[in-house]
C-alpha cells in the first residue's frame, strides 16, 4: 500500500512522518535543531542549513523507522514555522541567518509601513496589519540595516520553502504560508502587487504561490540519493505549521477550532469568507483547504515558556532525565500536579518574546505577579500552565466579539500530551477539549496534504473524514471553571495596566 509524507520544519527539529491512507502513522523521526540564537533581547535567529540536515536526517530515520522504500512515497507535503525570512543570492547561497518568526527586531519597520501604506489600506491589501512577527517588516530591517546584504538578494523564501527548494530545486510557496509574509493578498490569493510597490520590493524575488495540495516540484536525483526518497516523487505546496496541524486536526468545517501549544501557542479555527478584526488583534489568513480561510490569535511564548522554566530552574530535573530516560517534563508536571488550580493566587504573563494576541507589543514583557514566600517551584510551574491558557483564551474572547463560532476545541502539539495542561485548558477555556487519535499535528497535516495532491484523497475534507478519528473528550469542572473566570479577570486587566512601565523597561534592558 503506498503511502505519503509530511515534514514539519519547526522551531526546536525537523519531524517527517509516514502516513497509510486510513491515518495510521507507520513511522516518524525527528531532527534537532540547534537552538535559536538570541544574541540581543527580542532577537532570534537559525541557520536555514541546519534546518536542511535535520530534514535529511528525520527523513532517512522515518523511511527506517517505517521499513518502507523511498519508492513506496505516493507524494510529500511540507509544513514549517511561518514568517521566518531565508535570502539566497543569485547564486543560491544563504545570504545570512534566518530571522524567524519570533524575531521582535522590526518595530521600527512596521512604523514606517504603517505609516506609508495606511492602517485601512493595509487590511483591505494584506487583510492585516504590520506585525514585527511577520515577514515584510523584517525583509525591511534587512534593507535598512544591512544594505550590503540586501542588495545581493535574488530570492526569499520561508523556511519550509527553504527545504522545498533542497528537495526539488523550485522556488514555490503555499497561499496559507505566504499570508504570514504581509505580502499576500489574502482575499484573491495572490501576492499583492500594490502592497509590494508600496514598499518598494521586486516582486521578482518572490517565490511562486500554490494552494497547499498543488504539486510544485518533484525530489531531484541528488536528494534522492541523500534522503532515500525517490527521484521523482511529487511535493505538494503544504502549509504554514499552523494551516497544516489544523488540517491535521481536522479542522476543515465552521465551527472547528484547535488549540496548539508548540513553541508559540494558536487558537485556531476555520472560515468559509475572509473574516476581519479590524483591531488587527488576530490574524486573517488563507487556509490549507483550497478557497477557504482561518483566523488564529498567537501566544508568542506558550511552550518557550515551559522551556525557559526548565533551562533556567530545572538542572537537577535534567540530569535526572538523561540518567533515567524519564521526559523531564513529566516530572516538572507531576509537581504542577500537586499545586491546586489557580496557583494560590500566582499569576503569569507569558510574554518572554513580546505579545502577538490581544496585545500587538513587541515591548510586552513576561512577569510572574502575586508572588508571596508561601508559593513553591510548584506554584511556579503551575502558573505558567496556567497563565498561558489564560492567554489564548485571549483570542477566544476576540472570536466571541467578533461572532465567530467555535463548537469543539481540539487540543494538539506537544503541550498536549500532558493531562494536567489539557484539563487547566479545558477548565480555562469553559469547553470540552478534544484529542485526536494522533497527535503528530502539522507534519501529519503536510501528509494529509500530499495525499490530496497524489489523488488519494479527492479534497481535504476527505481526508479528515478518512484519516481523523477522536480519542478523548475532556469536560471542564464546574468549579475550576468559575475559579479560573474570576481570575482570567485580574489575568485581561493585568498586561494593560502595567505597559507602560513595561516598555519603560525594556527601553532600558535595550
Ligand atoms: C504563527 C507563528 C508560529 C510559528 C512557529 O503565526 O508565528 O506558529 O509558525 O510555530
Amino acid at each position: 500500500m503506498s503511502c505519503v509524507m509530511g515534514i514539519d520544519v519547526g522551531t526546536t527539529g525537523t519531524r517527517a512522518v509516514i502516513v497509510r491512507a486510513d491515518g495510521h502513522v507507520v513511522g516518524a523521526a525527528t531532527g534537532d535543531h540547534q537552538p535559536m540564537r538570541m544574541s540581543k533581547p527580542g532577537w532570534a535567529e537559525q541557520d536555514p542549513a541546519d534546518w536542511w540536515e535535520a530534514t535529511v536526517h528525520a527523513v532517512r530515520a522515518a523511511l527506517g523507522a517505517a521499513g518502507v522504500a523511498g519508492s513506496e512515497i505516493a507524494a510529500i507535503g511540507l509544513s514549517g514555522q511561518m514568517h521566518g525570512v531565508v535570502l539566497l543570492d543569485k547564486t543560491h547561497a544563504v545570504l545570512r541567518p534566518s530571522l524567524i518568526w519570533c524575531d521582535q527586531r522590526s518595530q521600527a519597520q512596521c512604523d514606517w509601513i504603517a505609516d506609508k501604506v495606511g492602517s485601512d489600506r493595509l487590511i483591505r491589501l494584506v487583510s492585516n496589519p504590520a506585525l514585527t512577527g511577520f515577514s515584510a517588516p523584517k525583509i525591511l530591517w534587512v534593507r535598512d540595516n544591512e544594505p550590503e546584504i540586501f542588495e545581493r538578494a535574488a530570492q526569499f523564501l520561508l523556511p519550509k520553502d527553504f527545504v522545498r527548494f533542497r528537495l526539488t530545486g523550485e522556488f514555490a510557496t503555499d497561499v496559507s504560508d505566504a499570508s504570514g509574509t504581509l505580502l499576500l493578498d489574502v482575499t484573491n490569493r495572490r501576492w499583492s502587487a500594490e502592497m509590494l510597490g508600496a514598499l518598494e520590493i521586486d516582486a521578482k524575488i518572490l517565490p511562486r504561490v500554490y494552494e497547499s495540495p498543488e504539486i510544485t516540484g518533484r525530489i531531484t536525483r541528488e536528494t534522492a540519493i541523500v534522503t532515500g526518497l525517490k527521484a521523482g516523487t511529487p511535493v505538494v505546496g503544504g502549509g504554514g505549521d499552523q494551516a497544516s496541524s489544523a488540517v491535521g486536526n481536522g479542522i476543515v468545517l465552521p465551527g472547528l477550532t484547535s488549540a496548539t501549544l508548540g513553541t508559540s501557542g494558536v487558537i485556531f479555527t476555520y472560515t468559509d469568507a475572509p473574516k476581519l478584526d479590524p483591531q488587527g488583534r488576530i490574524h486573517t489568513f488563507c487556509h490549507a483547504v483550497p478557497g477557504k480561510w482561518h483566523v488564529m490569535g498567537v501566544t508568542q511564548g506558550a511552550g518557550l515558556s515551559l522551556r525557559w522554566f526548565r533551562e533556567q530552574f530545572g538542572h537537577s530535573e535534567a540530569w535526572y532525565a538523561r540518567e533515567t530516560g524519564v521526559d523531564s517534563y513529566d516530572l516538572f508536571m507531576k509537581e504542577a500536579e500537586r499545586i491546586p488550580p489557580g496557583s494560590a493566587g500566582l499569576l503569569w504573563l507569558p510574554y518572554l518574546m513580546g505579545e502577538r494576541t490581544p496585545h500587538l507589543d513587541a515591548r510586552a514583557r513576561g512577569m510572574w505577579f502575586g508572588l508571596t514566600a508561601g508559593h513553591t517551584r510548584g506554584h511556579l510551574i503551575r502558573s505558567i500552565l496556567e497563565g498561558v491558557a489564560f492567554s489564548l483564551r485571549d483570542s477566544l474572547e476576540i472570536f466571541k466579539e467578533l461572532d465567530i463560532p467555535v463548537e469543539q476545541i481540539r487540543a494538539s502539539g506537544g503541550g498536549s500530551r500532558s493531562f494536567l495542561w489539557r484539563q487547566i485548558q479545558a477548565d480555562i477555556y469553559g469547553k470540552e477539549l478534544v484529542t485526536l487519535r494522533t497527535s503528530e499535528g502539522s507534519a501529519f497535516g503536510a501528509a494529509l496534504l500530499a495525499g490530496v495532491g497524489a489523488g488519494i484523497y479527492s479534497s481535504v475534507e476527505e481526508s479528515a473524514r478518512e484519516a481523523i478519528q477522536i480519542r478523548e473528550c475532556l469536560a471542564p469542572l464546574a468549579a475550576n471553571v468559575q475559579l479560573y473566570d474570576r481570575q482570567y479577570e485580574v489575568y485581561r486587566h493585568l498586561y494593560p495596566a502595567v505597559r507602560d512601565l513595561a516598555h519603560q523597561l525594556a527601553a532600558l534592558g535595550e
